[in-house]
């Protein structure tokens, strides 16, 4: 029978093949939450390569959440043009200002307490807890659906299959570098198990694959037929 996946081969992985992102803390060292926010918050509905440019360019008008809560509106509105999903740029503003004037300008280190924020749901909570403060929270974005459902075969179609996806993933969160595991799933899916012809054979998790060892990769995550 297959083994059980491991958070550890996949950290092992992720050492040797981690992207380097604008965001992303070099190996050992501390990421900058007002970094990972930005990023986080950028990258939900805009591709890595898309963000990049304007990422830089934000951080170079606005490089701390003061400066971002201090900026008039249209500043920061004509700074996100062209990332379209505008009331993403009103949110983060509103976000900003809420962590300058009630937080001190420091950002919430829980999941709890970043959730609180304007324009910060289950996702957004999950990524910065885990990315910038190293806590044990999971950041579910559409990479990882479909990792889990492959790695477990979960034959429940999304949108109903979330719960069980976050279980599954809650269970193979380490105690150790939470974060790290965090973005490394999402390299993962990024990157190696992707939605057509996944590349199996470099997979950290391809023994204990479910998907994999029954040849259903493409399979997942189901959809409801239209
Ligand atoms: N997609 C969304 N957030 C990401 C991150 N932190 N690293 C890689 N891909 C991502």
């Amino acid at each position: 029978s297959a083994p059980q996946p491991r958070a550890a081969d996949l950290l092992a992985w992720y050492d040797r093949h981690r992207r380097v992102l604008p965001w992303r803390a070099l190996p050992g060292e501390r990421a900058d939450p007002y970094r990972v926010w930005v990023s986080e918050i950028m990258l939900q509905q805009t591709t890595i390569a898309a963000v990049k440019p304007y990422f830089e360019r934000f951080m170079a008008r606005f490089p701390t959440v003061e400066a971002l809560a201090a900026a008039p509106s249209e500043s920061v509105m004509q700074a996100w043009a062209g990332l379209g999903y505008y009331s993403r740029a009103r949110n983060l503003h509103a976000c900003a200002k809420a962590v300058a004037h009630e937080h001190g300008g420091r950002f919430p280190d829980t999941e709890e307490g970043l959730r609180a924020l304007p324009g910060i749901g289950a996702y957004t909570s999950g990524a910065v807890a885990a990315i910038a403060f190293d806590r044990p929270a999971v950041a579910v974005d559409g990479n990882v659906e479909r990792v889990i459902t492959r790695l477990f075969a979960i034959e429940d179609e999304m949108p109903a299959a979330k719960p069980l996806i976050r279980e599954r993933v809650l269970a193979l969160l380490p105690h150790a570098r939470p974060g790290d595991f965090a973005q490394a799933l999402m390299d993962l899916g990024a990157t190696i198990c992707t939605p057509r012809s996944p590349a199996c054979g470099l997979c950290p998790w391809r023994e204990p694959c479910q998907a994999r060892i029954a040849g259903t990769q493409e399979s997942f995550p189901r959809k409801a037929a239209k």
